[in-house]
């Protein structure tokens, strides 16, 4: 990320002194920038970006997610898929990040429920390498057992399309849909599901955050549309029944990991394509349910418009830097629109979904970390966003004011651990320099807070 990101600086550089006169200027109603992102750049070795569906720093996230490198979900190192999450980080380097309640589609041998694989280890399943589809707000996927997965997103619901083939007699004709109350690290305390007879699943879960200290709570709220449900009901431990409804799971006493969730089965419709709608929220199991209400309505929920709604938001931050492609490589023009994409994955706007504190300031969280941010990204935004780092530089002030320090990296509503120590400064002082908010008066930043939260890692040490 780094490297990429220097690249593109010296790339903007040129091309900003470049397009002073406006002739330069690419005609963007014929120069459509989208053309030029490629989300699988950096998906293996190591380049730990996230490859799935996502509006500019929004925070559902949704991806299929492998059991090899998968701190971001999705790799295209080959290895096996174990679900499609909704909420991911990307470029971390740490533990593997959030991946949440993830779903899981497959028929039952025999239709005998119990024939259906739960655990992660026994559901994961190859994928078909030339399926993969990733473009700005959309993923797809081909799994080996012939299921095929897309997905879109919201800015806190995932949308998602399972389409089952005609089922074999021997390998089931009914699908299934498991929910999982795990994530990608596998870093659960405890969790609560239960599933109605809609087949409605909602749940919340204690987790770990994958580079910091504390725990964080999430809650979802799954719905589904385009099948007739057969059965609802709780799987633990690779068993599962129609009753009870509802469970919860903890460490117990000897710490140890009890997977467990729950599903609900259908009657394959015609067209073999079942609708799966996720909402997230750091609040509550009912705000999860509102954000799915409210951003994917509707009887029919309208994939296609909300796919199209994201290509729009991610149009509009990319135009804001044309280039007169005309005899260049496509391929540099391609690394060039990629990285810029790659700067509005994170920080992610969890504006509403703080239940830290009380404030009508905006909440951004997945700093994650400032002291490799403040170098190139932020910088980079003062130039081509800067009313969205206006609000990331609002937030960290917030976050100042309410936990005492300016973060150095922040993830999952937790403190992030500490490098270079008090890399905000940089940020803030670089956004003053530069009059960010001089241009916009409604939303202003408070230098006199920005000052004293500078001054204080300036002159007070914390213990740790
Ligand atoms: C784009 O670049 C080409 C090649 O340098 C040049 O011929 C053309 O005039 C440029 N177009 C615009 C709109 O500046
Ligand atoms: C851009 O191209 C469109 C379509 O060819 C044309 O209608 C429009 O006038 C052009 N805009 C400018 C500023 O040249
Ligand atoms: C994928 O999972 C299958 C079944 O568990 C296993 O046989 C196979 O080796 C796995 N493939 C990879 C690349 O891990
Ligand atoms: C397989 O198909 C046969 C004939 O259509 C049917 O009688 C039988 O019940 C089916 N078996 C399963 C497990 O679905
Ligand atoms: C958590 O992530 C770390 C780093 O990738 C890995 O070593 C560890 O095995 C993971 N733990 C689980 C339970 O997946
Ligand atoms: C869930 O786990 C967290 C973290 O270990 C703990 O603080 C909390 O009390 C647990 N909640 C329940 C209901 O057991
Ligand atoms: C999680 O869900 C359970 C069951 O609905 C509920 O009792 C509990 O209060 C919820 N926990 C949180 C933190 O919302
Ligand atoms: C474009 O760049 C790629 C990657 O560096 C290179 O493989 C390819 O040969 C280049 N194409 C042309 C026409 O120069
Ligand atoms: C951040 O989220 C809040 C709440 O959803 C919204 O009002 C605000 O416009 C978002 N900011 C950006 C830059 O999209
Ligand atoms: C910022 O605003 C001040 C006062 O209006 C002005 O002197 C300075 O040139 C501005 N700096 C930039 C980088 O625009
Ligand atoms: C000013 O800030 C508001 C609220 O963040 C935003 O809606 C508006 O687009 C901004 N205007 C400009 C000119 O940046």
């Amino acid at each position: 990320m780094p490297l990429i990101i220097r690249l593109l600086w010296l790339l903007i550089v040129g091309i900003l002194a470049h397009s002073c006169n406006a002739q330069n200027y690419i005609n963007t109603t014929v120069f459509d920038p989208l053309k030029y992102v490629n989300q699988l750049i950096g998906t293996d070795n190591g380049g730990n970006v996230f490859a799935g569906a996502t509006r500019p720093y929004g925070m559902a996230k949704a991806v299929a997610d492998v059991d090899g490198q998968n701190t971001a979900g999705f790799s295209t190192d080959g290895r096996n898929v174990t679900g499609f999450s909704h909420m991911h980080d990307s470029g971390t380097g740490g533990n593997p990040s959030l991946g949440n309640f993830p779903l899981f589609p497959q028929y039952c041998p025999g239709d005998e429920i119990n024939n259906c694989n739960f655990l992660k280890g026994a559901r994961k399943t190859s994928y078909v390498r030339s399926s993969v589809v990733a473009t700005p707000g959309y993923f797809a996927i081909e799994l080996g057992t012939g299921i095929k997965a897309e997905m879109t997103v919201t800015e806190h619901a995932a949308l998602y399309h399972f389409e089952f083939p005609v089922g074999a007699n021997g390998t089931g004709t009914n699908p299934l849909i498991s929910l999982d109350l795990t994530d990608l690290n596998a870093s659960r305390q405890n969790a609560s599901v239960s599933v109605d007879s809609d087949g409605r699943i909602k749940g919340n879960g204690t987790f770990l955050p994958s580079f910091g200290s504390g725990s964080f709570i999430s809650h979802f709220c799954a719905d589904f549309q385009g099948a007739n449900i057969k059965d609802t009901g709780i799987w633990v431990n690779n068993r599962a029944g129609t009753e009870p409804k509802s469970i919860f799971v903890t460490r117990g006493i000897n710490a140890f990991y009890l997977e467990a969730g729950s599903f609900v089965s259908f009657e394959r419709p015609a067209n073999g394509v079942i609708s799966a709608r996720v909402g997230v929220s750091f609040i509550s199991e009912e705000k999860a349910c509102r954000n799915a209400e409210t951003e994917i309505p509707g009887e029919k929920w309208d994939f296609d418009g909300i796919k199209k709604s994201a290509e729009e938001a991610w149009r509009e931050k990319l135009s804001v830097v044309s280039v007169n492609a005309t005899g260049v490589n496509e391929s540099l023009v391609t690394n060039f629109y990629s990285a810029i994409y790659r700067t509005m994955m994170s920080p992610q706007n969890y504006t509403g979904e703080n239940p830290l504190w009380q404030s009508s300031e905006p909440y951004y969280d997945s700093f994650y970390c400032i002291w490799d941010a403040f170098r190139s990204q932020l910088p980079f935004l003062t130039i081509v966003n800067p009313s969205t780092l206006t609000e990331m530089i609002r937030s960290l002030l917030d976050t100042y004011k309410n936990v005492g320090w300016l973060p150095d990296c922040r993830m999952s509503l937790c403190k992030g651990f500490t490098q270079g120590g008090s890399n905000a400064d940089v940020v803030l002082a670089d956004a003053f320099v530069k009059n960010l908010t001089s241009a916009n008066s409604t939303s202003k930043i408070d230098w006199r807070l920005a000052y004293q939260a500078v001054l204080n890692d300036a002159e007070n040490e914390p213990l740790d």
